[in-house]
């Protein structure tokens, strides 16, 4: 049981959700949905924003850049778990479980720290308006944004580098449909309870800690809100409910994966679904149906696109009657 079996396993093992055919068809059915529908919602609202030149300001920036770390976010795992879902013997290399890894933490760390930097343009808009642009200039928004990145590399990175010289020596199933560092260390063949603890501390202090970051900030921006209440006010509410409720459906799942003390419970697996298909699938569907200037940009948007083809003689003028 020393470093020098190491090399025996160089393939794992999932175990997936399920052996039931029928449930394994609607699984297909479902996940190939919400990740469609995730990357098309998406992709339109990074499109709208980049176009609309109503939607050039920091709010909108931030939120397509989150809609793209939301794209790279959910083709980490889905793709390859749809794939996966009517074969008989899930496997993924060494190395794929650990690009898996590395990049579910690097997008979700920056996730994370894209969502505090559009808490922070929500306060300076909301309690300090008329220095709303100068604070948040075009440099700062592109410091947060690459901040984001830097950030999320460093989480991923820090944990990753103890796991790559880990002995795997023999058991290779995970009881699940992609790659964690909780239950991978648990293969590994020596103790490991301080990297779990490590892991603990990086990933559960991280998304605790940005989590109450967040509701705080969140609390005092309402509490601003409700101080000075007048006739803008309820738009700034439904932005705020908005934004609340993307950081508890990020937020919920990954604080139950890290900090919860019983590493037996299947509910993790389960939980996991939500995270890698439905938050997502919800961001576009949240802060577009809540929010008016995104829709009619989206309107101006598609009506511009119509135009241009009919120009082009693209259109046959009966379709869309
Ligand atoms: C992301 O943010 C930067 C900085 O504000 C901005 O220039 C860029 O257009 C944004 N990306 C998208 C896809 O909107």
């Amino acid at each position: 049981m020393d470093g020098m079996n190491r090399s025996i396993v160089s393939e794992f093992v999932f175990l997936g959700l399920t052996n039931s055919w029928a449930t394994q068809f609607l699984l297909f059915f479902f996940t190939v949905l919400f990740y469609l529908a995730s990357m098309m919602g998406n992709l339109v609202i990074g499109f709208t924003v980049t176009l609309d030149a109503h939607l050039h300001s920091p709010m909108y920036f931030l939120l397509a850049n989150l809609s793209v770390t939301d794209m790279a976010f959910c083709s980490i795992t889905a793709p390859k778990m749809i794939y996966d879902i009517f074969k008989k013997h899930k496997t993924i290399s060494f190395w794929g479980c650990i690009t898996q890894i590395f990049f579910s933490h690097a997008v979700g760390g920056t996730e994370m720290v894209l969502l505090i930097a559009m808490a922070f343009d929500r306060y300076v808009a909301i309690c300090k308006p008329l220095h709303y642009l100068t604070i948040m200039s075009p440099r700062v928004c592109l410091f947060f944004l690459v901040s984001s990145w830097i950030i999320g590399l460093i989480h991923s990175l820090v944990q990753l580098v103890f796991v790559v010289d880990l002995p795997f020596c023999g058991p290779n199933t995970l009881d699940s449909f992609y790659c964690d560092l909780p239950r991978l260390l648990r293969l590994a063949c020596m103790n490991t309870q301080e990297l779990e603890f490590m892991v603990t501390v990086n990933s559960g202090l991280i998304s605790v800690g940005s989590f109450v970051l967040l509701v705080i900030s969140y609390i005092f921006i309402l509490f601003t809100v409700w101080k000075h209440s007048s006739g803008g006010s309820s738009k700034a509410l439904s932005t705020l409910s908005a934004h609340v409720t993307v950081v508890i459906l990020f937020f919920g799942p990954l604080m139950f994966f890290y900090t919860w003390p019983s590493p037996a419970s299947h509910l993790d697996k389960y939980l996991a679904i939500f995270d890698a298909f439905i938050t997502p699938f919800l961001n576009p569907v949240i802060y577009t149906f809540r929010n008016k200037d995104m829709k009619v940009a989206m309107r101006r948007l598609y009506s511009r696109l119509k135009h241009y083809r009919k120009q082009l003689g693209c259109e046959d003028g009966t379709r869309d009657a």
